[in-house]
Formats: C-alpha cells, structure tokens, sequence
C-alpha cells in the first residue's frame, strides 16, 4: 500500500475514445476536491518522457464534457517500452513532484502501467478507456456506448440503401480483438449475422444464414464484420461469397475511425466521471497496479495483471438472442 499522493499526474494513452476528456475532468476535479495538485501529461507516455506536463485545475477542464477526443491528446508511445524510456520519464515526473499517476487507456497502455509501477514502485491506478470493451474488470470502458452508436447509425444508413438496391452489404466495425461493437451494433441493426473473434463462425454457417434469408424472402441484409475475426480479411470473406452467391449484389463498407470520434454518450460521460473518482479516491486509499472498473453497478479495483490477460466477457445470451431474431 501506498501512502496518500500530494501530486497527481494523468494522461490518456493508446487510441483514443469519446468520453476520455469527461474522464480527465473528473480525475482534476476530485483530485482538487480533495485538495490535491494535478498535473496533466500531453501526448500519453511519450509526454511523461519528455516532461511535457501543464498544471491544471477545476477552470482547465470546464466546456470539455461533452467533446470528443482527447485535449492531452494521445500516443502508443514506442519509447515507453524501452528501459531507457521509463528511466527517463521516473526521473522527469520525479523531478517535477508527482507521486502517483492516472493512465487513461486501453490493455497496451495498461502493460506499461504495470511495468512502470513495479521497476519503480511508482502509484498508478488505470481508467478504461478504449471503445474496444476488451478489459476484464468492468462491464463497459468509456467509449464503447458511444462508438455503438455511431456505428448503428451509419449502419441504419447503409440498411436504406441496401434495401433499395436489394444489396448484401458486409459492414466492419472496430474491435481489434473483440467483437462488442460488433455483436451489439448487429442486434441493434436487425443484422443478419455477425462475424466476430468470439462467435467462430464458418463459412458454412454463413452461407446457410444467407441461404436461409433467400427463402424467407429477405432480400437485403447487413452482416456486421469485427475487424478483429478469424474468419479473414473483409474483402476476402465478400470474396468467397460473390463465388458462392454469383446472383447477389455484394457490397463492403469500412466504417473505421469516424467510430472512435464524436460527442460522447451520456452513458460514457456518467461513467468517466464515476471512473474518474474512482481512479483518484483509489489513490488515496493507497491501491496501485490497478484499474478501476465497475461491475455491478460497484466500483472495483482489478490488478492491471488481470485486467490485461484475462478475457473480457461476451455475454452469449446476446449471441443466442441475435439468431433468434435474424429468422
Ligand atoms: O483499440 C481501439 C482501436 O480503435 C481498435 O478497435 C483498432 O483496431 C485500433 O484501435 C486502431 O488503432 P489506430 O488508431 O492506431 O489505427
């Protein structure tokens, strides 16, 4: 345990997500709330390096709610893998007086964190912000709620079109290695299926859901692609069924990074600002090595060891719930 900081740093690391400045405005406004000085680090941990660090305090943080991006902005720093790179960046903020850290990130910026914290010893507590959802140790990371949105509606877009024309579109949505964004922006589209690392689907099944929807005279249909699936390549898959279905009208769309920007949810915003607190009240309890979560309704502190190997959890009633209604 560590003793309460008098210096607290945050940054936001990693890809980006919509809510992360509603969480860095809670981590500054607990942190003066409970009368603590706080620090902002640009550029995530290539900033710590560098030292490029500005003091902050309630007035910094205001009009920044409901924006999207990150005002500290962000980096996958290469640096901060390097031994030498973490040297540094302990020397700079040991030098400039912080004593405890807030990373706001996904499970690369996490692995960093939890490097850092045990070569030096160094407090840091992690916030989940990725719109991927793949942490273990919360039932939603920030931006997750509002990257779904703005993929079911460029995804009821493409459902207008798909149906004038008669078209089998195969839409991607993000998710490196999940497929959350996935799954739920397909039940909330009324997709015919969804291709996605957790669900293993063949092409067999695939072709069988298209087959099916051809004699139950669905003529348009939308099938959700996680960028992150096993089955291949978008372009590959859209491939394989132009040979097998010669007579349909195949289109791909890649909705790509317009899913990591935006004004968050209030969703995002309630839960950065709960995180928030919760990363800068763990702080003071002492706890490090952790990030803060919540499962439950409740705030929990899961070492950034599990956070990071264990699996984030797919709940298959939604798989289950999805074929029922694709029918
Ligand atoms: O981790 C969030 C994420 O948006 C993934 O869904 C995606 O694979 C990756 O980041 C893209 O990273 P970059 O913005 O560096 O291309």
């Amino acid at each position: 345990m560590h003793k309460a900081p008098s210096h607290i740093a945050v940054l936001t690391s990693g890809g980006d997500a919509p809510g992360m400045n509603a969480a860095i405005r809670a981590v500054v406004r607990s942190a003066v709330y409970y009368e603590k000085k706080v620090t902002g680090v640009y550029n995530g941990y290539e900033g710590l390096i560098d030292g490029n660090y500005e003091e902050l305090n309630s007035r910094s943080v205001k009009y920044i709610l409901n924006q999207g991006g990150t005002f500290l902005k962000s980096a996958r720093s290469q640096r901060f893998r390097t031994t030498e790179g973490r040297k540094e960046a302990y020397s700079k903020m040991s030098a400039a007086g912080i004593d405890a850290l807030i990373v706001i990130g996904g499970d690369g910026s996490f692995t960093g964190a939890k490097i850092f914290s045990e070569e030096y010893n160094v407090q840091i507590i992690g916030v989940p912000g990725t719109i991927d959802n793949d942490l273990y140790g919360t039932d939603f990371t920030i931006g997750y709620d509002t990257a779904s949105n703005t993929a079911i509606e460029c995804i009821d877009k493409i459902r207008d079109t798909a149906s004038s024309h008669d078209r089998l579109f195969l839409v991607e949505v993000m998710g490196r290695d999940s497929g959350f964004i996935a799954l739920r922006s397909a039940i909330a589209s009324g997709a015919l299926e969804v291709i996605m690392p957790e669900n293993n689907l063949t092409f067999d099944q695939l072709y069988q859901a298209i087959e099916k929807a051809g004699k139950n005279k669905k003529f348009s249909n939308i099938i959700v692609v996680a960028e992150g699936n096993k089955l291949g390549n978008i372009f590959e898959i859209a491939d394989h069924l132009k040979t097998k279905f010669s007579h349909l009208d195949i289109k791909v769309t890649i909705l790509g990074h317009l899913q990591r920007g935006g004004s968050p949810t209030v969703f995002d915003r309630v839960l950065a600002s709960k995180l928030g607190v919760a990363a800068v009240e763990g702080l003071l309890i002492g706890r490090s090595n952790v990030m803060a979560g919540i499962m439950n309704n409740q705030v929990i502190y899961t070492p950034f060891e599990e956070a990071i190997t264990r699996r984030a959890y797919i709940n298959p009633e939604l798989i289950r719930i999805n074929k029922i209604l694709t029918i």
